[in-house]
């Protein structure tokens, strides 16, 4: 049974009332699963990953234009994170979750493969203009997506990929879902920042950042969608 399955650092966080303002982050973002995708997701399926993992029917070039993208992703957050607009994004350099290194590792391993790499596709490079814009205007809006794109990938990412790579890749794991260190550890860490950042908020920035999250679940499901196409 792979770590995906047997860990899972989030069950520590469920069911009970929020604490920090990272269970406010967590509650608003499990809302917005459907309920195919996660016991506490309140919406219906209705496209097609949104359904149950175990119904997708992802191929190769499809995930290979989801690593493409993603990584897209990670490069532009990780660049933001370390030339910061806002002081307090500083907090969050070297975290140990970054995953743009590991990406870059899997792409590789790919192409010696012989497998042609794809072009980023506009899923991802309109994901990371958006993010590339709100972090120089937005700080607190900024942080949510900072919080969903790393914690969706250590939660249902994980899930994903260990379907996923039974169904194509031959139960390869991706450098993408390995972390060096203590994943539990990571997070935690990571989980105490953004509550220490957010106690110098305002209700009303608590409240603009919590909203973001449905903007970042509509970027990233569709960068997700291109594992099934
Ligand atoms: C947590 C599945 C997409 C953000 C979770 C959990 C599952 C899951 C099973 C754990 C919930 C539990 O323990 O009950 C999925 C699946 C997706 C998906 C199958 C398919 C596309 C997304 C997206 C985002 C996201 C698009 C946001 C961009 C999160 C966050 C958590 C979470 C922030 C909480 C993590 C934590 O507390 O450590 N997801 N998810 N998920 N997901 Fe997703």
């Amino acid at each position: 049974v792979s770590a995906a399955t047997t860990e899972k650092p989030w069950r520590r966080y469920t069911g009970g009332e929020a604490k920090g303002f990272v269970d406010e982050l967590r509650l608003a973002a499990m809302k917005l699963h459907t309920r195919q995708q996660a016991q506490e997701g309140e919406m219906e399926a209705k496209a097609p990953e949104e359904q149950r993992v175990e119904e997708w029917e992802p191929t190769l070039d499809g995930y290979l234009k989801f690593l493409v993208d993603i990584k897209v992703v990670y490069d532009t957050l990780e660049q933001i994170i370390e030339k910061p607009s806002f002081p307090s994004y500083g907090e969050f350099r070297n975290t140990g979750l970054e995953r743009s290194e590991k990406l870059a590792k899997d792409l590789k391993w790919f192409e010696e493969k012989g497998y042609g790499i794809p072009k980023a596709s506009s899923p991802g490079v309109a994901y990371a203009k958006y993010l590339e814009q709100l972090s120089e205007k937005d700080p607190q809006a900024f942080i949510c997506h900072f919080y969903n794109i790393y914690f969706a990938n250590t939660a249902g990412g994980r899930i994903i990929a260990k379907k996923v790579a039974e169904k194509i890749l031959d139960s390869r794991e991706l450098e993408f879902y390995k972390w060096d260190g203590e994943l539990l550890q990571l997070l935690q860490n990571v989980r105490d920042k953004l509550n220490k950042v957010a106690e110098n908020w305002s209700r009303e920035d608590k409240n603009r950042c919590l909203g973001e999250t449905e903007i970042s679940f509509k970027f990233y499901r569709e960068i997700v969608r291109l594992m099934l196409s």
